[in-house]
């Protein structure tokens, strides 16, 4: 991380440990190690959103890029957020056999994956655009539209959204609709509301992935901000509210302990009992989607669901 990022991630670190209840922004989970874990989480069983996108864009690869195709002959195709791009792939494959005259852009914050994608991609599919960008979307994706005119086909899948509470999710919407042109397109990803048993075992796994994953964050402010966290007195735990669809994840601890930061030179106290706000992973319904689209200045095109209607990746225009 840059001397500015570290001192971002003091800050936020900071502010939320200071806060009542204490909270912790799950968007730091991703350093390598964390990259890693959320990799071997995409493949347990148990997180079925990664099979049901795959299916999704698996079975409608070609209707999905045909909104684009009646736009344009030419289009970028960027990819926010892109990780492995596992699923991106497929539709690359379709689009090389197709010959279509496309560049994909995938950005990402980590320098590291859009390096490797990059590569991958170029050695699968040799011939094809691709120039990997990272950094902040919205100061990317503003500096393209002013530098070509070509449209561009939007993708933001893995329920990333789901990350967002209401009030962000409409502020990142809104703002990605600021920097699109009307015949631009979004391919988001949401997960939808279902058993509630099913969610649980996604988010409170029997692998201990999910678990791994949080305590890693303690584990980062100790590598990086000089902290000196045991993550063995913290315990992992999951809630589901099948009213609002909201899924939360916690660290709660284990006994009255203080953590010492060495960077912030700064000691917290933790009661027994007392929860660290991890993450929240929103599941949604058609209406929610639909008010999502509606408040931040978007319409839905089309909607396309896996078979147990688990997953619907919708695709969005702005709204005229
Ligand atoms: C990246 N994001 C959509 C994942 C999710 O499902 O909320 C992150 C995750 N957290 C625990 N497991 C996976």
């Amino acid at each position: 991380m840059s001397e500015y990022e570290t001192n971002q991630f003091a800050k936020d670190v900071l502010a939320g440990l200071s806060s009542e209840p204490k909270y912790l922004l799950s968007k730091y989970f991703y350093d390598d190690r964390g990259s890693k874990i959320f990799q071997e989480i995409m493949q347990m069983p148990e997180y079925y959103l990664t099979d049901c996108e795959l299916e999704i864009i698996k079975t409608h690869k070609q209707d999905i890029l045909e909104a684009i195709f009646t736009h344009a002959r030419a289009f970028d195709l960027i990819e926010l957020g892109a990780g492995d791009g596992m699923k991106t792939k497929i539709l690359l494959e379709y689009l090389y056999d197709k010959k279509a005259d496309f560049q994909y852009v995938p950005i990402d914050i980590s320098g590291t994956t859009v390096k490797n994608l990059e590569h991958e991609i170029k050695a699968l599919f040799p011939g094809i655009g691709v120039v990997g960008q990272i950094g902040d979307y919205f100061h990317l994706l503003e500096e393209m539209s002013r530098q070509n005119g070509v449209p561009k086909m939007l993708m933001f899948l893995g329920s990333n959204i789901g990350n967002m509470d209401q009030e962000q999710s409409i502020e990142f919407l809104g703002k990605l609709r600021s920097v699109m042109n009307l015949n631009d397109l979004l391919l988001i990803g949401f997960d939808l509301k279902k058993d509630p048993e099913i969610i649980m075992k996604a988010y409170d796994d029997p692998h201990g992935l999910t678990a791994a994953f949080n305590l890693n964050l303690l584990q980062r402010i100790n590598r990086e901000l000089n902290a000196d966290f045991d993550t063995d007195n913290f315990r992992h735990v999951e809630t589901y509210d099948a009213d609002s669809g909201t899924a939360k994840s916690y660290l709660i601890s284990q006994q009255e302990q203080s953590v010492y930061v060495g960077s912030l030179n700064q000691t917290f106290g933790f009661r027994k009992g007392e929860v660290i706000y991890m993450e929240m992973s929103q599941k949604y319904d058609m209406e929610m989607i639909r008010g999502l689209a509606e408040n931040s200045g978007f319409e839905i095109v089309r909607n396309f669901n896996d078979k147990r209607q688990f997953f619907t990746n919708s695709i969005w225009k702005p709204k005229t």
